[in-house]
């Protein structure tokens, strides 16, 4: 299956410049967005995963349905003022801006297992940001899988430590 068939690339969305990845179409259609979601279950199987957690608002169409599927927990990363308790917060650039990002202090427990999980790996400020929140909290990253990796944009070389999937490069 190709799945760049089912993503739609939009160019200057947001801004002049951005060539856009638009998941929407691929999620549009059960079986192939069902797919996608297997293969990234496929990666995170046997590895313990206790918990997944994913950014706002993409990273929880991904992970949730991992989540799910491995019968682990998921944990939401949010924007600011989202989590009405006790958070831990974090500021990040993204490949088209800058903003904050917060996690429950509680969400995740030491020693827990965490399969991180976006939609998209661009800069890989997002996730890196998502990383240092649940590394601070105890959490142990046993993987980070995305649905796309823009590899031109070099997130990944932030990311050398962990074991790192994507479903589809650009
Ligand atoms: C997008 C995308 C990733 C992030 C990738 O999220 O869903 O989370 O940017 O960029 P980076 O690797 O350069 O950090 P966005 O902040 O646009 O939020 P959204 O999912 O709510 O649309």
């Amino acid at each position: 299956m190709d799945f760049k068939d089912h993503i739609t690339v939009v160019e200057d969305f947001p801004h002049e410049g951005i060539s856009f990845k638009d998941i929407t179409t691929l999620m549009e259609n059960g079986k192939v967005y069902r797919q996608a979601i297997d293969e990234m279950v496929t990666f995170a199987k046997n590895r313990g995963v206790d918990v997944v957690v994913g950014p706002e608002a993409r990273g929880f169409v991904v992970g949730c349905p991992v989540s799910y599927a491995l019968e682990a927990g998921f944990v939401p990363v949010r924007k600011v003022g989202k989590l009405p308790r006790e958070v831990l917060e974090v500021d990040y650039g993204l490949e088209y801006g800058k903003d904050s990002l917060n996690i429950h202090k509680d969400s995740i427990k030491p020693g827990q297992k965490v399969l991180i999980t976006d939609d998209l790996l661009a800069t890989g400020g997002t996730i890196q940001a998502t990383i240092s929140m649940v590394e601070e909290l105890g959490g142990v990253v046993v993987g980070v899988a995305f649905l796309i990796e823009l590899s031109f944009l070099e997130g990944r070389k932030n990311l050398q430590k962990y074991d790192v999937y994507s479903l589809v490069t650009y």
